[in-house]
C-alpha cells in the first residue's frame, strides 16, 4: 500500500484547458448505436428484423426505455451509416432511404423523444460516407440546419473521403454551424482517427468526443488492441479528456458474439476507467441476462460517469498484469479517491478485473 501511495503522487492527472464549452456531454455520453452489431444491412426484404430501418431504431428505443437501459443512464439512440438515400432532394437537402425510413427522420426523432431518449444520427465530413452515401462536404450549413430542424440531439461526423486540410477546416466549421442552430447537439468527431499527427488543441475546441483509433470489431483481440493504444499513448490522450470533451475508444461490443463473460466485464471496466463514452451496439431483443447485467452495473457506470471527468491511466504493467487507476470523487481535503482496475491478460487463468476505491493517504 505504501508503494502504491508514493507512486500515485508522481502521476500527473492534469487536464488541458481551452476545450469546447457548449454545456453538453459533461459526463461521457451513454447510448446505443447501430454500427458494430447491424453494420450496413440494407436487406429489409430477406432480413427485415435486422436491416437498418426505422423499425429497428423504434424497437431498440422501446427496449432501452422498458428494459432499464435508460434508467441506467443510456439516454441516446443513434443511427450510424447507411440510413441515407443515394441522392439529395431537389432543394439539395439530405433525405433518408424512402423504403427503410418511410415516415421520415423527424417522425423517428419524435418517436425516440417520446421514449425519453435523445436522437442521434451519422454523417461524414467528406464527399461520401464510408459506405458511399452523400457526405456533407459543400453543404455544411444546410446539413447542420437540417439536423437541427429534424430534432437531432447527437451527431457522429465521420472522416472518410476527406483530406487532412478539409478535416482541419471542416470539423470546426460544422461545429460552428451546429452551435449557430441554437439546438443543443452533441458533436462526435472522427477527425483524429484519420490523421497521423492530429491537432488536438483544435479538436478539443470543436468536438464533445472524438474517435482516436481503429474501429472496434467483435473480438477480444480488438478490445485488447484498443486498450493497449490508450495505455501506450496515455501521456498524449489522457489530458485531453474532461467534462464536455472525451476520447472515444469506440462502441461497447458486450452481448454480441466475440467476448466471453469475463472479457465483457473487462471491456466495461476499462472503458469506465478511461472515462469513455458508453455506446452499446448490441441486439437488445435477445441479449443474454448476464451481459445486460454488465451493461447496467450501476457501480461501474458511476465510475465512468464520475463528475470530475478525469481519464484514468495504466499505472503499472507487469507481465500479463496491468493496474489501471482513475481519480474519482469524493475528494477530501484535495485528496481524490481512486477507482482501480486490475487486469490479468494471461492465457492460463480467466481474465478478471477487480474494482476498488482507495482513499489516497497523505505521505
Ligand atoms: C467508419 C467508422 C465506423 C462506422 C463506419 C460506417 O469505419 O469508424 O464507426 O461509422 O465508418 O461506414
Amino acid at each position: 500500500m505504501k508503494i502504491l501511495v508514493v507512486v500515485l503522487m508522481a502521476v500527473t492527472w492534469a487536464e488541458l484547458s481551452g476545450a469546447l464549452d457548449n454545456g453538453l456531454a459533461l459526463t461521457p455520453p451513454m447510448g446505443w448505436l447501430t454500427w458494430e452489431r447491424f453494420r450496413c444491412n440494407l436487406d429489409c426484404v430477406n432480413d427485415p428484423y435486422n436491416c437498418i430501418s426505422q423499425n429497428l431504431l423504434m424497437q431498440m428505443a422501446e427496449l432501452m426505455a422498458e428494459e432499464g437501459y435508460l434508467n441506467a443512464g443510456y439516454n441516446m439512440i443513434s443511427l450510424d451509416d447507411c440510413w441515407l438515400a443515394h441522392e439529395r432532394d431537389e432543394q439539395g437537402r439530405l433525405q433518408p432511404d424512402p423504403d427503410r425510413f418511410p415516415s421520415g427522420i423527424p417522425a423517428l426523432a419524435n418517436f425516440v423523444h417520446g421514449k425519453g431518449l435523445k436522437f442521434g444520427i451519422y454523417e461524414d465530413l467528406g464527399t461520401k460516407t464510408c459506405a458511399g452515401y452523400p457526405g456533407v462536404l459543400g453543404h455544411l450549413q444546410t446539413d447542420a440546419n437540417t439536423f437541427a430542424e429534424w430534432g437531432v440531439d447527437y451527431i457522429k461526423l465521420d472522416g472518410c473521403y476527406s483530406s487532412q486540410e478539409e478535416m482541419d477546416e471542416g470539423y470546426p466549421q460544422f461545429g460552428m454551424y451546429l452551435n449557430n442552430t441554437k439546438r443543443p447537439i452533441v458533436y462526435s468527431c472522427s477527425w483524429p482517427a484519420y490523421q497521423n499527427d492530429p491537432n488536438y488543441t483544435a479538436i478539443i475546441n470543436s468536438c464533445n468526443l472524438w474517435r482516436n483509433f481503429n474501429d472496434i470489431a467483435d473480438s477480444w483481440t480488438s478490445v485488447t488492441t484498443i486498450i493497449d493504444h490508450y495505455g501506450d499513448n496515455q501521456d498524449v490522450l489522457a489530458p485531453l479528456a474532461g467534462p464536455g470533451h472525451w476520447n472515444d475508444p469506440d462502441m461497447l461490443i458486450i452481448g454480441n458474439f466475440g467476448l466471453s463473460y469475463d472479457q465483457a466485464k473487462t471491456q466495461m471496466a476499462i472503458w469506465s476507467i478511461l472515462a469513455a463514452p458508453l455506446i452499446m451496439s448490441v441486439d437488445l431483443r435477445d441479449i443474454r441476462p448476464e451481459f445486460k447485467y454488465i451493461l447496467q452495473n450501476q457501480r461501474v457506470i458511476a465510475i465512468d460517469q464520475d463528475p470530475l471527468g478525469i481519464q484514468g491511466r495504466r499505472f503499472k504493467k507487469s507481465g500479463s498484469i496491468e493496474f489501471w487507476l482513475r481519480p474519482v470523487t469524493p475528494v477530501d481535503n484535495d485528496n481524490h479517491s481512486y477507482a482501480v482496475g486490475i487486469l490479468n491478460r494471461g492465457d492460463s487463468t480467466p481474465t478478471k478485473v477487480i474494482y476498488a476505491t482507495l482513499k489516497e493517504k497523505e505521505g
